[in-house]
């Protein structure tokens, strides 16, 4: 079983020998292994259970690090990096040679992150590599935010959980591509697509088709649990209900039944996020046949739950 705790030399050492360890992020915990080391990779790959053409995002210290691993930083990419790492945001460029393949499943483009969280901050100044760190869960299944959440899934692959405390934003780091000099949007997340807007001007947002190999994370089923969910409009749905054998995710409202999750109860979006994928972990656990949840306002932050809630219940 894995040892969970906050000591970054225990996490260096390993990473350094070619182990994986789990280290907090603002987001959702990741899987982090040596990005240029193609067994670390090969072995985020076997450990999520994740097929090879789904690509793994590359975590560096801080913007200096960039052009290390890319060719060209467009003026817009450098604009946003400037803005808003540290933080959850992802940009994907061409990747430089030193970048394996494995990485990006054969893309010629690589997926940069810069986290903000201290531990792991620490932790990429500590070693002389990048970490490619995919969301430390077995593959499609909801995302940890809680060290506890990594331990109940991965702990008997993995050998240390960099404990961090529960994630701050709670769901994914926002992907942005730039294509003929317009900034799309891969994957909405933590970093809201106004304020991308208010630094770029207008985004466009890729078209996700179900099996696109560009974002798998966009694969229409993923970010799920493992019971029956269903997007409803619960104000409608809630007095037709068999409270015994259903629960329910709101947003804000109580609608006092016998088995239900509340993402804010006073409506605040950050307050969901944050509380999302705990929520749907917890909903899994209740004794009941089947989740309905309801949408929350689709703006801010509230596309990515929105984005989340839509992947997790289709089935
Ligand atoms: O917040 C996050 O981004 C977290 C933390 C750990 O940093 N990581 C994360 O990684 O969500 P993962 O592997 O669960 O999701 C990464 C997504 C996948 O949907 C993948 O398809 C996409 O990024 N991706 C990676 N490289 C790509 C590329 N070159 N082009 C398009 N999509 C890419
Ligand atoms: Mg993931």
């Amino acid at each position: 079983m894995a040892d969970t705790g906050t000591d970054i030399s225990i996490a260096r050492d390993l990473l350094k020998n070619g182990e994986l360890v789990a280290v907090p992020t603002e987001t959702v915990y990741g899987l982090a292994g040596n990005a240029l080391e193609t067994t670390s990779v090969a072995r985020i790959f076997e450990v999520k259970n994740r097929p090879s053409f789904d690509p793994l995002i590359v975590h560096i210290s801080e913007y200096q690090q960039l052009s290390k691993y890319v060719m060209h930083v467009p003026p817009h990419a450098e604009r946003l990096a400037k803005e808003f790492w540290p933080g959850p945001l992802t940009i994907l460029l061409k990747k430089r040679s030193i970048i394996p393949d494995l990485v990006t499943s054969g893309l010629d483009t690589v997926a940069i992150r810069c986290p903000n969280h201290p531990l792991t901050q620490s932790l990429l100044r500590a070693v002389d590599f990048p970490l490619a760190a995919p969301s430390a869960n077995p593959f499609g299944f909801v995302s940890p935010t809680t060290a506890a959440h990594v331990t109940e899934q991965l702990g008997s692959k993995i050998k240390y959980v960099l404990d961090g405390g529960p994630c701050s934003i709670g769901v994914e780091s926002t992907i942005v591509g730039f294509e003929n000099n317009k900034t799309v949007v891969h994957r909405f997340g933590g970093v809201t697509v106004e304020a991308i807007e208010k630094v770029v001007g207008n985004v466009e947002l890729a078209s996700s088709s179900p099996s696109s190999p560009k974002a798998p994370g966009q694969l229409k089923s993923h970010y799920a649990p493992r019971k029956k969910m269903f997007t409803v409009d619960l104000e409608k749905a809630i007095d037709m209900i068999d409270i015994d054998r259903v629960a329910v995710l709101s947003f804000a409202t109580d609608y006092k039944v016998k088995h239900q999750v509340i993402l804010s109860p006073s409506g605040n979006l950050a307050e969901a996020a944050k509380n999302l994928f705990g929520a749907l972990r917890q909903l899994d656990k209740m004794p009941v046949e089947l989740i309905l949840a309801e949408f929350v306002p689709d703006e801010g932050i509230g596309r990515a739950i929105n984005d989340r809630l839509r992947r997790a219940s289709a089935k």
